[in-house]
């Protein structure tokens, strides 16, 4: 363990359109929506600022548009203190986007437009590698071409680097390109598309979890929305309880999770006690709407755990 954790997120960056309705029009139809937030987004954008709001140092591996949303995004990291190095702008894309409808109970429907992630290109992990090469933990997701992902694996692997990888959103993919990832972390949905059985019920996600550790995943972690978070691995599975807040926008709390799980473990915490946390952080998270916009700092994460710790005494 480093004393402060060093995490590279090899991953999207978008801008989140998000709208909060209590419905949703049909074809041909028009409705008034209630709110609407522009925010940062992208799966390895909010993974990235998660990982820094937690206290890691974060190297940003990603494409941005020619755009003001490719400036923008930029800058947002910068004003986290994230490495921007090796965020560049690939000329005359745009920038990724997702326009996001979120519903009353918080839940979310998300459209992403790849725009510039789809040009992260293997060729540019190893422009990096020799950044990547000193850090304690590489996180990916799919918002970029499964053969960067692919390659970054193998990647981390053959450098000894820890290496965390979320197949989200759920896309047909090739197993044994990612096997060599210590941690596999997918939700319900994701689980599912893999295993081909629903992961509605605690003992389906377990049986999901023994799936995949049975297709060769090292560690898997799954996360259960307000169920909290499963871990396996060949000597079994363990739950890890959820904390009840009151849901507004769901969306990026599983990177929340993730991005947070990436520095407790890095900072040396067992498994179990690092997905506690990592519950507590992406829970937290779902009580305001955004995505980037509703992570907490580290100090503030200290004080609800402390508070979640004696409400859970008493
Ligand atoms: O996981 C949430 C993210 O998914 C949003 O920020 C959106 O950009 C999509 O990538």
């Amino acid at each position: 363990m480093t004393a402060t954790p060093r995490i590279a997120v090899i991953g999207s960056a978008n801008v989140d359109l998000t709208t909060l309705s209590d419905a949703f029009p049909r074809a041909g139809e028009t409705l008034f929506g209630k709110g609407f937030n522009l925010g940062f987004g992208g799966k390895g954008a909010n993974q990235a600022v998660a990982a820094r709001l937690c206290g890691a140092d974060v190297l940003m591996v990603a494409r941005v548009g020619e755009d003001l949303f490719g400036e923008a995004t930029l800058k947002n990291f910068a004003s986290f203190g994230i490495d921007t190095r090796h965020v560049q702008v690939v000329p005359g894309t745009s920038t990724g986007v997702a326009p996001i409808f979120v519903e009353p109970n918080g839940q979310n429907r998300i459209i992403v437009v790849k725009g510039a992630n789809e040009h992260l290109r293997p060729a540019d992990v190893d422009a990096a590698a020799p950044l990547l090469r000193t850090v304690d933990a590489i996180i990916l997701q799919f918002e970029i071409p499964l053969e960067t992902v692919y390659h970054t694996v193998r990647f981390a692997r053959a450098n000894g680097i820890r290496c965390i990888v979320n197949p989200a959103p759920a896309l047909p993919m090739e197993v044994s390109q990612l096997r060599a990832a210590d941690y596999f972390i997918p939700n319900e949905t994701e689980a599912e598309l893999i295993t081909g059985h629903a992961v509605r019920t605690l003992e389906e996600a377990r049986a999901g979890a023994a799936a995949l550790v049975q297709k060769g995943f090292r560690k898997v972690v799954l996360t259960l929305g307000d169920r909290g978070s499963l871990v396996a691995d060949a000597s079994g599975s363990s739950e890890v309880a959820p904390f009840r807040v009151t849901a507004v926008d769901t969306t990026g709390a599983g990177d929340a999770f993730i991005g947070s799980l990436a520095v407790f473990l890095a900072e040396g915490l067992a498994e179990l006690q690092a997905a506690a946390r990592a519950n507590l952080y992406a829970a937290l998270s779902t009580t305001r709407v955004g995505t980037q916009k509703s992570f907490i700092t580290r100090a503030e994460f200290a004080a609800a755990w402390a508070r979640a710790a004696a409400d859970r005494v008493d």
